[in-house]
């Protein structure tokens, strides 16, 4: 069982030093070109991303709701394969310099290809956003920083602000330096700064939201960026909602072996969160904004009795700051349906695998889009 928590960010500054390492300072300079997306009734934003003389450039895109009368809410996500692959229309420029996950590539090298469009579609339903008469801004997290031990020091965000900039082959920086988790959670807080620009957006209230290790990120970037008003993590479990003392599903060691560039070379040495810290002090955090973890029945490595132990475990933050969250039934059956929605914490178990789907959202957003209190 996981210790309850109150809100303390020495705990979650000596948990984050370990684990992800410090998410870097902004760039010195982020300038932003527009243009429209015709085919997919949207924007194509360039970030130009400069520091200390070096720039870099990532494409994201943006959906507002056609019948705004007013500021809309957002949500910010980092996807797999980015609008390339969360949009089914032509017109998105492919990435040649991104490394995703190799799976969801369907490529070995984890390199973006026109044949990638729309594959994700359905893990982000733009009709539904719209409806619910919110935006959405959206990148791929490979642009920022790839998914790849050796590249994700060697390109993008990390070279940008001066972390692992060495000559190739490129080392994983040393000691307590941020690992891709950090850096995904920095690229979050850049779409939040382009999203503040926008008038068209109610800047209290820009969401992120993630799967599985970007919900990890969402959740590392919500919990240090004030700016955000809320967080979707989806299927985040190890290194995400879940706490590490729950010996369950993944272990920080099997991820730490395998996904040593995610984390600091210190945890990834010791994979161990520092004596009295773990996840719950991370959410924690976050308090008293809102929290949205969902779990699947079928997801048992992102571990959904843990996740929900998790939140469980990081409620009494809330409640130390004065929100309304009544007691969670940490005993109720762990079947498909399950949920809870306790002040700004909410939770649900979905039937089926480790997935983002239309289902996921449908319960997620009105939680997310309430107005802040
Ligand atoms: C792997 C990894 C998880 C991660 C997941 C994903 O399964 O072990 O920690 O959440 O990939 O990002 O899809």
């Amino acid at each position: 069982m996981a210790r309850s928590v109150i809100r303390d960010d020495g705990k979650r500054d000596r948990l984050v030093r370990h684990v992800y390492g410090e998410i870097p300072p902004p760039p010195q300079r982020l300038d932003v070109a527009r243009r429209p997306w015709h085919e997919a009734g949207g924007e194509i934003l360039t970030l130009s991303m400069s520091h200390d003389g070096r720039t870099h450039t990532v494409d994201g895109a943006l959906f507002l709701p056609p019948d705004a009368r007013g500021p809309v809410p957002l949500v910010v996500g980092l996807a797999f394969l980015g609008p390339l692959g969360a949009v089914d229309a032509p017109g998105f420029p492919v990435d040649p310099n991104a490394v995703v996950e190799a799976t969801s590539a369907g490529f070995p090298d984890g390199r973006l290809r026109p044949a990638m469009r729309g594959r994700h579609a359905a893990r982000w339903p733009r009709d539904l956003f719209h409806a619910a008469g919110c935006g959405l801004l959206l990148a791929c997290y490979g642009s920022f920083t790839p998914d790849d031990p050796i590249a994700s020091f060697a390109r993008g965000v990390a070279p940008l602000i001066g972390i692992g900039a060495m000559p190739m082959p490129a080392l994983p920086p040393e000691g307590n330096s941020p690992g891709a988790l950090a850096l995904w959670a920095w690229a979050y807080s850049r779409l939040v700064d382009v999203a503040l620009a926008r008038p068209e957006i109610d800047p209290a209230r820009i969401v992120v939201a993630g799967h599985s290790r970007l919900g990890k990120a969402a959740l590392l970037a919500a919990a240090h960026d004030t700016r955000i008003a809320g967080v979707f993590a989806n299927n985040s479990g190890c290194l995400g909602v879940r706490p590490s003392a729950i010996r369950r599903g993944e272990t920080p060691d099997a991820l730490a072996a395998r996904f040593p560039h995610w984390v600091t070379p210190a945890f990834a040495a010791d994979p161990h969160p520092p004596d009295g810290v773990d996840q719950p002090d991370l959410l924690a955090a976050v308090a008293p904004r809102r929290v949205y973890a969902a779990s699947a029945t079928e997801d048992s490595w992102a571990d959904p009795a843990g996740e929900r132990a998790g939140l469980i475990a990081a409620a009494p933050a809330w409640r130390a700051l004065g929100c309304d969250v009544p007691e969670i039934d940490a005993d109720a059956p762990l079947v498909a349906g399950a949920a809870f929605t306790v002040g700004p914490l909410g939770w649900h178990l979905r039937a089926g695998p480790h997935e983002l789907t239309r289902d996921d959202w449908e319960r997620a957003l009105p939680h997310l889009l309430e107005p802040p209190r």
